[in-house]
């Protein structure tokens, strides 16, 4: 009587691992599936919830064959998730791009070539009002020194060529006083504006430079 009810017990044991692990498997697969179906919406928040998930059900066990699967499980869905994050990337998406995926882009560019959505126009703003012909360009002021487009836009300028050459107080004196270039122009986020004029006004020759003409003597 002892002895079957041990055999029975192991058995019954024996059984019960073996339908744990089963289940393991099953879930794991499950949740791979549909992990891969929500990764275009949100990459980073699926991995995170997908790693909580596999995590939650290797400890729930123990036995390292168990582990190891799961450790697997969530390689390839972590590689997975890399290929649809640069997938979603290249398919222009704004919104997409706009989120979490957006940081990791641009890290990863570092050194590469300019891109107009992600740092503004590249050709230079060249004001001939009041005085001919001073240059803004966005790369040194995005690119370059790391501002958001939001520190300019709207407060200090529009996004549209020309517009702030319409305004009367568009001159030196407001510059001096903080106002459009001159919020940051001031000695102490970026060069003084009554330094280094010829940096801002380009002048002729460099508005034809700009333009692509040749350059003639006074
Ligand atoms: C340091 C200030 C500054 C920052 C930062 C800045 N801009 Fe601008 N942006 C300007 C100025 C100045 C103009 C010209 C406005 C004018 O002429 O009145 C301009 C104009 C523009 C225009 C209109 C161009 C055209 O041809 O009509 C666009 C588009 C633009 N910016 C996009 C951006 C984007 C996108 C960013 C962020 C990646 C950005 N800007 C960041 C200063 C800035
Ligand atoms: C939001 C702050 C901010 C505004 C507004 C701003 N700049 Fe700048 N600018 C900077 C910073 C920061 C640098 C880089 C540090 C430096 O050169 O002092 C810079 C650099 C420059 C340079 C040097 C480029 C080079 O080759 O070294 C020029 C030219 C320039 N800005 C022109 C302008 C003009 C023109 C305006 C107004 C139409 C303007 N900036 C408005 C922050 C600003
Ligand atoms: C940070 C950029 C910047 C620097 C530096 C700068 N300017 Fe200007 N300046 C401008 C802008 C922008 C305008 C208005 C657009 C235009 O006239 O084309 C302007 C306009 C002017 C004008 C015509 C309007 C007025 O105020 O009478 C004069 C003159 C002038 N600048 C002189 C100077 C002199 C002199 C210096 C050096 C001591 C200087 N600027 C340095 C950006 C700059």
């Amino acid at each position: 009587m002892v002895l079957q009810k041990n055999d029975s017990e192991v058995l019954k044991t024996m059984r019960h691992i073996q339908l744990t692990i089963i289940a393991l498997i099953l879930s794991i697969s499950v949740s791979s599936l549909l992990f891969a179906q929500e990764t275009t919406e949100k990459p980073e928040e699926s991995v995170i919830l997908e790693n909580t998930k596999n995590a939650d059900a290797a400890e729930s066990l123990t036995g390292e064959a168990v582990e190891e699967k799961a450790t697997d499980a969530e390689e390839i869905v972590e590689t997975e998730a890399g290929i649809k994050k640069e997938d979603a990337a290249e398919l222009e998406n704004e919104e997409e791009a706009e989120a979490d995926t957006d940081e990791e882009a641009e890290a990863e560019d570092g050194e590469e070539e300019y891109d107009e959505d992600t740092y503004g126009p590249e050709a230079p703003i060249i004001w001939m009002r009041p005085v001919k012909g001073v240059a803004f360009v966005h790369k040194v002021h995005t690119m370059d020194a790391g501002l958001d487009c939001d520190t300019c836009h709207d407060d200090f300028f529009e996004m549209e060529a020309g517009a702030a050459e319409e305004r009367d107080d568009f001159i030196m004196k407001t510059i001096y006083e903080g106002g459009y270039c001159g919020a940051c122009h001031d000695g102490d986020s970026a060069f003084a504006a009554n330094t280094q004029c010829a940096t801002c006004h380009i002048g002729v020759m460099g508005v034809k430079r700009e333009n692509g003409e040749e350059e003639v003597g006074h």
